[in-house]
C-alpha cells in the first residue's frame, strides 16, 4: 500500500474568500493532526487565466499566511510554491502526453474559464488539470481536500495515473518501484496511487451571496458576493446583512431548503463554520426569519474568522519569515520530488 500522504494547493490570485477557507484551508488544518500533508501555493497556475501579474509574490506570501494564521503547521509538515520545484512542470510534460485530448475535452472549468471565444484562452488553461495532477501525483498523494469545484479534475488525475501504470506496465515491473494495490476487484501493479477526495462537510461548495447559483469566487466582479478573509467585522456584517434571500423563513427540515440555493447557501455556511449538520442548524433556526438567522451569522463568521483575519495581518508585516517559510518547505520538497522524478525517468526510459 502507498503511505498515506495529503497533498492540495491554492491559487495567489485574488483575496482568499470564505469558500477557500470552508473548501480547502480549514480541511487543510484538521488533516495535520493524523496524516503527512503538503500545502502549496501554486503560482504556475496562476498563470492559466492571466498571463501578467503585478504582484504574484506578495499573492503568495498572502496565501502563505493564511494556511499558517488558520493553524498549519509549516515545520511538521511541508508548505511551498510550486515555482521553486521545477519537478511539477517535467512531470506535466510526461502527464501531457499521457491524457488525451477528449478527456480534456469534457473539463467544465475550462468551458467556463475560457468563456466564448475559445481560440483565445491559452494552452496553458487547456492542460490546466494535467498539472495539477502533477502537482499530487510528484509526491504520490493518496488525498486531496479541495471544494466540489475540483472534483472533475481528481477523476482526471486517476484517469491519467491509472493509464500511466497500465501503459508503463511491464517497465514499472523491471523498475522495481511499482506497488501492487487492487482498484475496484482488479490487482494492479501501480507506480502512482488512485488518489482519493476529500469534499464531504455541509459546503463543499459555497455560492455567492448575491446569486446561490454561481460559486463563490475570486473573481466574481462584486465584493459583496463574497466574504474575504481579510474583511473586517464591518465588512462581514454588511455583506451578510445584504445576502440575497427569500421571502420565506427558515425551514426545520432539510427538504425545505430544495429549490431555495440562497437559503441553502447561508445554512451551509453557518453549519460549516460551526462544525454542524444543516440538520442541526435547521433544529435550531426553523420557523425563524432571516432578519433572526442573519445577524447570529454574523456573530458566528467574525468569532470563527477574526482570529485568522488578525494572525495573518501580522504575519504579513514580516515578508521575511514568509519567505523563509517557503524556501525551507521548498527545499524538502524537492528533496522528495527527486526521488520520485529519478524513477519515473527510468520508467519513461529518459
Ligand atoms: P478560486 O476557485 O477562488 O480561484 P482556487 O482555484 O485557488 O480558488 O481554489 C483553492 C481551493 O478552494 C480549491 O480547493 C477549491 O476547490 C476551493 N474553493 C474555491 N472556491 C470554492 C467555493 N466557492 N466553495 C468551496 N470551495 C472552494
Ligand atoms: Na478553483
Amino acid at each position: 500500500e502507498f503511505q498515506p500522504l495529503v497533498f492540495s494547493g491554492v491559487q495567489p490570485t485574488g483575496n482568499l474568500h470564505l469558500g477557500n477557507y470552508l473548501g480547502a484551508i480549514r480541511k487543510f488544518v484538521a488533516l495535520q493532526e493524523n496524516n503527512d500533508c503538503m500545502y502549496c501555493v501554486v503560482d504556475m497556475h496562476a498563470l492559466t487565466a492571466q498571463l501578467v501579474h503585478e504582484d504574484m509574490r506578495s499573492q503568495t506570501r498572502s496565501i502563505t499566511a493564511a494556511f499558517l494564521a488558520a493553524g498549519i503547521d509549516p515545520e511538521k509538515h511541508i508548505v511551498f510554491n510550486q515555482s521553486t520545484v521545477p519537478q511539477h512542470a517535467e512531470l506535466a510534460w510526461i502527464f501531457n502526453c499521457v491524457a488525451r485530448i477528449g478527456w480534456m475535452n469534457r473539463m467544465t472549468q475550462f468551458k467556463d474559464k475560457a468563456g466564448k471565444d475559445r481560440e483565445q484562452a491559452s494552452l496553458g488553461l487547456y492542460a490546466y488539470p494535467s498539472l495539477m495532477a502533477a502537482d499530487i501525483l510528484l509526491y504520490r498523494a493518496t488525498h486531496v481536500p479541495v471544494g466540489d469545484d475540483q472534483k472533475q479534475h481528481l477523476e482526471l488525475t486517476r484517469d491519467i495515473a491509472m493509464k500511466f501504470n497500465l501503459d508503463f506496465m511491464e517497465h514499472i515491473r523491471r523498475s522495481g518501484y511499482g506497488i501492487d494495490i487492487t482498484v475496484g476487484d482488479e490487482p494492479v501493479h501501480a507506480y502512482f496511487p488512485m488518489v482519493e477526495p476529500l469534499i464531504d462537510g455541509p459546503a463543499p461548495r459555497v455560492m455567492s451571496l448575491r446569486d446561490g447559483t454561481k460559486k463563490m469566487s475570486k473573481s466574481d466582479a462584486s465584493d459583496l458576493s463574497r466574504i474575504n478573509l481579510l474583511d473586517d467585522e464591518e465588512n462581514i456584517s454588511k455583506k451578510i446583512r445584504k445576502a440575497k434571500t427569500d421571502p420565506d423563513g427558515l425551514p426545520s427540515e432539510i427538504a425545505g431548503l430544495s429549490n431555495r440555493p440562497e437559503a441553502d447557501n447561508l445554512v451551509g455556511i453557518y453549519a460549516a463554520l460551526a462544525d454542524k449538520s444543516k440538520a442541526d442548524v435547521l433544529s435550531e433556526f426553523g420557523g425563524q426569519q432571516f432578519s433572526v438567522f442573519k445577524p447570529a451569522l454574523v456573530d458566528l463568521a467574525v468569532n470563527v474568522l477574526s482570529p485568522i483575519t488578525g494572525e495573518m495581518r501580522r504575519l504579513m508585516a514580516d515578508p521575511g519569515h514568509i519567505d523563509a517559510i517557503l524556501r525551507d518547505g521548498g527545499a524538502r520538497a524537492r528533496a522528495r520530488a527527486e526521488v520520485t522524478m529519478n524513477q519515473v525517468r527510468d520508467i519513461v526510459g529518459f
